[in-house]
């Protein structure tokens, strides 16, 4: 029988966790990599073409030339550029939203303003500029912000005041220095107080199906100190809660993405399909929706993607066909913790071209899976694995309990040699208990979660 063939675009951790998922697939399927990054975990699971997974001329060309049954597209910026567009106009499907689609992350001010025109619950108090007229005045209204140019930037460009603006005066540069640099419209609102969590769902165009719950961190350093990063570890709970989170808040984070699926559908007119990842916030007043985004979250598919019961490849052809509605989406009841090991100076004056030594990681036993590595930002330099500057290594830890998973993951971090770091504290009790004391306060004490 001649095997599926999947194509995969992006780089990092999150497309190992991904590659792996189709790896694992009971189904015969041949996996081609289009990668910027020559990560030797990616070969494993099958070919890599180095190039621009960004880049619309080498998609096309490595399409045209793989012929994939479908592709499965890992970050934002391919998304951002249209990269399923181009696949359709080969005539291959693609797990992921069109360019318009992807507003829903590409465009901060399309995303409020979709929820607001839809009367979908999770907006803070908000206001779109196009230019520096009004800013000042609107600003000094304000008890506190935040800034957010529209575009994408990477996680670098919100700013919140009392954090990175400690004066109007500031905000006001800011935004003048936003509409300098070609931003065409700025997002000013509310700040907000409360715990962060991610929902990642699987949207069919039609029918949705979610993955559980999971906490990011994106400080660089332990205490949540240090600079602001993409995420350098997270984790999830065996009953698809977290420790602050009720059913009843997991349902109605849901029931936001799905009707943002409905909504961003019907108005673009293309029916959504792929991953949607709604970043909310547990605030005293309720949920929140902080953004989304139109795929995987990195490192939040490092704690979903393994603990999958049902085939990924499956999974992949219900959205594209528009059956997830047919399909169980399920998840193991177990505990998942990830520390991203990183290079010194991360993340913004990362060494680069150091060597990771991973002997001491790859010496240990693996008790039924129970650890996880997934490759990121490596490059393969004549056999010496060499960091690139970005997250290196996810390392998951997996098991029953939350603590147990974290010393699974803890232990292989420690090991991890070279000019590296990771945060020792994630998942550890002090900081969920933290995380817990954090919404008591919020909550005035009468906690609305149990334990
Ligand atoms: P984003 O780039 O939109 O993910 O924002 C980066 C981080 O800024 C989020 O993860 C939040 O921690 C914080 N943030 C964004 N919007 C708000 C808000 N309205 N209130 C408080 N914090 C926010
Ligand atoms: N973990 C945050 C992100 O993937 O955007």
């Amino acid at each position: 029988m001649t095997p599926l063939k999947i194509q995969v675009y992006g780089k990092s951790g999150r497309l190992d966790a991904i590659l792996e998922a189709y790896f694992r697939s009971r189904r015969n399927v041949e996996i081609e990599t289009v990668s910027e990054v020559t990560n030797p975990s990616y070969r494993v699971k099958g070919k890599v073409i180095v190039g621009r997974s960004d880049d619309l001329a080498v998609i096309e060309e490595c399409a045209k030339q793989f012929r994939p049954d479908f592709a499965m597209i890992g970050p934002e910026e391919p998304l951002a550029a249209g990269a399923v567009d181009k696949l359709a106009e080969l005539g291959i499907p693609a797990v992921g939203p069109t360019q318009k689609l992807a507003q829903l992350e590409s465009s901060k001010t399309f995303t409020r303003m979709l929820l607001a025109e839809y009367g979908i619950r999770g907006n803070p108090i908000f206001r779109v500029f196009y230019s520096l007229n009004g800013i000042e005045g609107y600003l000094r209204q304000q008890e506190s912000f935040v800034v957010k140019p529209d575009g994408l930037t990477g996680g670098k460009g919100v700013k919140l005041s009392g954090e990175h603006l400690h004066s109007v005066d500031a905000a006001v540069d800011y935004c003048r220095q936003l509409f300098a640099s070609g931003q065409q419209a700025i997002l000013i609102e509310e700040k907000l107080e409360g715990e962060e969590f991610s929902l990642q769902s699987f949207y069919d165009g039609q029918h949705i199906a979610h993955t559980m719950p999971v906490q990011d961190h994106k400080r660089a350093k332990e205490g949540d100190t240090g600079l602001n990063t993409g995420g350098v570890g997270s984790y999830s709970c065996p009953d698809h809660l977290l420790p602050f989170l009720t059913k009843d808040d997991v349902r109605e984070a849901e029931d936001i993405n799905r009707r943002a699926c409905e909504a961003v559908s019907e108005k673009i007119g293309q029916p959504y399909k792929g991953i949607i990842y709604g970043n909310f916030m547990l605030t005293r007043n309720g949920l929140r929706l902080i953004e989304y985004n139109a795929r995987f979250g990195d490192p939040e598919a490092l704690n979903v993607l393994p603990l999958m019961e049902t085939d990924f490849v499956d999974v992949s052809e219900a959205i594209i066909k528009g059956e997830l509605d047919k399909l169980d989406v399920r998840f193991r009841n177990l505990a998942t913790v990830c520390k991203y090991v990183v290079p010194e100076g991360y993340p913004d004056r990362p060494v680069k071209d150091a060597v990771i030594d991973m002997d001491a990681v790859n010496r240990l036993p693996d008790v039924g899976g129970r650890l996880r590595l997934y490759y990121g930002a490596v490059d393969d330099q004549d056999g010496r694995l060499v960091m690139t500057g970005s997250r290196a290594v996810g390392i998951v830890g997996i098991a029953e309990t939350l603590f147990e998973a974290e010393r699974i993951a803890e232990n292989a971090a420690s090991l991890v040699g070279g000019p590296v770091y990771h945060r020792r504290d994630i998942g550890t009790p002090q900081l969920v208990q933290k995380r817990k004391d954090h919404m008591d306060r919020i909550f005035g004490r009468r906690s609305k979660y149990a334990g």
